[in-house]
């Protein structure tokens, strides 16, 4: 039966590559409900903060911000829906124990091919087993549909190849092999959301320019003072092409994604889109709709007396339903590799 699983790291707050390339695809595709709902229930949302401990977070900042990113998810409609949870990966212990039997059945050179250890600016064995711990958390609930960004793509791969090597090597057929989900239709560019500082780069938590990226708790005038400086180009006038005019064809992109209205139409839609200025007027219009409701509730879920008290019961309640699901991979894996039960 299909079942759908993502994670995000507890970066606080997200931005909007997260918010377009995921979560507002998570919310959408959990929305499908009544008779047709194709998914079997939970579907299943983490915030990997085991993920994160690789880039040596102080201790305090990590507790802080990954109750920021539940309270964003959660702020974003992702609870909405019946069946779906939220909860953080620590505290569902299967997550390591599946990851260390994946580790024995996974070449060194799956892991050495993949470019994102070498980029990063730590030097620790987590950075290297990063994608084995991402393919536990998916395999775990055996998901078979992630729905992530394009740069996540490679990751939910090597994912599929440890479930195919693991029902070949224990001859059986434990783990569906799982598929990633792009967003599609007017969204589908919003699987790569670029920077508004240099459209050739990923919209990116890492990047040091604050203005590089529009957070959704952002206020009504940084956005605006983000969008009126986003890089754009000298050639006059407005027109959708990305090859030559990447940064315009981004913010195009971020308008025909918040609309709903293919890219290509956009300028018709909302036109005539006289000049570079219009354009991210109109944008700056669309994305305080839709961001302002999300801000105040994450305002509200963050500020005690009872807010963090909610998030925390949600969490609570999102680990309960991981750690059932959990509990029964665990065991027939257990079984399957020949380890004693528990
Ligand atoms: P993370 O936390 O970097 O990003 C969370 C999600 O946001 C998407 N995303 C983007 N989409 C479009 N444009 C962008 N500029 C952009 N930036 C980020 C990502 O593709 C992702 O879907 N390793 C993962 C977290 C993870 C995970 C998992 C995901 C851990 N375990 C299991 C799926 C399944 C990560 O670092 O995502």
């Amino acid at each position: 039966r299909p079942r759908l699983l993502s994670g995000i790291q507890p970066t606080g707050v997200p931005h909007l590559g997260n918010y377009l390339g995921a979560v507002s695809h998570w919310v959408r595709l959990t929305r499908q409900d009544g008779a047709d709902r194709p998914w079997s229930p939970p579907s299943l949302f983490c915030v990997v903060d085991l993920h994160a401990l690789t880039a040596c977070p102080e201790p305090a900042k990590l507790r802080q911000l990954t109750l920021e990113t539940a309270a964003s998810l959660i702020a974003c409609g992702l609870l909405d829906s019946p069946g779906v949870r939220l909860f953080c990966q620590s505290q569902v212990a299967g997550h390591t124990e599946l990851q260390w039997l994946l580790s024995a059945i996974c070449p060194i050179s799956k892991l050495q091919h993949l470019p994102n250890w070498r980029e990063k600016p730590y030097n620790n064995a987590a950075i290297f087993t990063y994608p084995l711990l991402q393919t536990a958390d998916i395999l775990l609930y055996r998901a078979t549909h992630v729905p992530v960004g394009e740069d996540q793509l490679m990751h939910v791969e090597l994912s599929r190849e440890l479930a195919a090597r693991f029902n070949t090597r224990y001859n059986c057929s434990m783990f569906p092999l799982p598929e990633p989900l792009l967003p599609c239709g007017a969204a589908a560019v919003a699987a790569r959301v670029r920077s508004l500082r240099d459209p050739t780069k990923k919209m990116s938590k890492s990047d040091p320019t604050a203005a590089s990226r529009i957070g959704l708790a952002d206020s009504d005038d940084e956005i605006w003072t983000k969008l009126r400086s986003a890089v754009t180009d000298s050639t006059p006038g407005v027109s959708y092409d990305p090859e030559q005019r990447p940064g315009l064809a981004n913010l195009i992109d971020l308008l025909a994604a918040l609309t709903d209205c293919p890219p290509a139409e956009v300028l018709v839609r909302h036109g005539p889109v006289e000049n570079k200025l219009a354009l991210k007027r109109l944008l700056a219009d669309s994305l305080l709709e839709r961001l302002r409701p999300i801000r105040r509730r994450i305002a509200e879920l963050l500020a005690p007396p009872d807010g963090p008290a909610e998030v925390a019961r949600l969490l609570r309640q999102g680990r309960e339903a991981a750690e059932a699901e959990a509990a029964a991979t665990i065991a027939e894996v257990r079984r399957l590799t020949g380890l004693p039960p528990l």
